[in-house]
């Protein structure tokens, strides 16, 4: 059993999408958590556009560079394949997802095992527990003025849910910019609210899901175990 845990915001510290991710990591024993900080990879729309290109050769005539695109892809998959969970953080920057996450999702496709020309929608990650924890510096809630400006959430929901058929939980902070901005002080604590409530929200995924795991621990167990003699 792995925890993948995603991470993408540029912060270190006071990171909200890297302190929710601690909070669902916290259920799992720490040697079976494997972190992928995709801010640690600095060339991946590199990659990525070497293993794109590559689609469109047969394969005798890759380049080195194409090579290496297609092996990142396929190590990225086989460790997104290789979870029984996931855990994505990903900060809201300019009204999308960070670069990063795009080139990782990107890179994804063109392995065979995430291509939906090669995999039906909805296999490659089905049923898999995927937490999308996510940190917004504005609000885009019903009836803010930029209600419908946060494109990030709608997109991640349609890869991993609809085109990879994770079982997708999202988990969101808003406001975390009245923190620091002293032009958002009297917004406070608004973003108090809802970072409390993330942390509370995550708190209780993350409890959810530890029951699940042990009660399919049990199950395996329960089948493995018996006793034949
Ligand atoms: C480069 C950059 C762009 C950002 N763009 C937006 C944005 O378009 N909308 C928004 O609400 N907040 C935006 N923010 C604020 C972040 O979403 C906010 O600080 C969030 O808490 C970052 O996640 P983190 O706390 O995990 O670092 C941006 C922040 C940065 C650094």
């Amino acid at each position: 059993m792995t925890l993948l845990r995603v991470d993408t915001s540029v912060r270190r510290l006071g990171s909200i999408t890297r302190e929710l991710a601690d909070i669902m990591a916290a259920t799992w024993p720490a040697d079976q958590v494997v972190h992928r900080d995709l801010t640690g990879c600095p060339d991946l729309h590199a990659a990525w556009h070497q293993a794109a290109s590559a689609g469109f050769l047969p394969e005798p005539h890759w380049t080195p560079a194409m090579r290496r695109g297609k092996a990142l892809a396929a190590d990225f998959a086989d460790e997104v394949l290789a979870a029984t969970e996931i855990v994505v953080g990903a900060p809201l920057y300019n009204f999308g997802t960070p670069a990063s996450v795009k080139s990782w999702v990107d890179l994804l496709i063109t392995d065979p095992r995430f291509d939906p020309r090669h995999t039906l929608p909805g296999r490659a990650l089905a049923g898999v527990p995927l937490t999308l924890v996510i940190a917004r510096g504005g609000s885009y809630a019903p009836g803010a003025p930029r209600e419908g400006w946060d494109h990030a959430t709608p997109y991640l929901r349609r890869i991993f849910g609809d085109l990879f058929g994770a079982e997708v939980t999202v988990i969101a902070a808003e406001l975390t910019a009245a923190e620091i901005d002293p032009a958002l002080a009297e917004l406070r604590p608004q973003a108090d609210l809802s970072r409390a409530e993330a942390r509370a929200l995550a708190e209780r995924t993350a409890a959810h899901l530890a029951e699940r795991r042990a009660h399919d621990r049990e199950l395996s167990t329960g089948t493995t175990g018996v006793d034949v003699g």
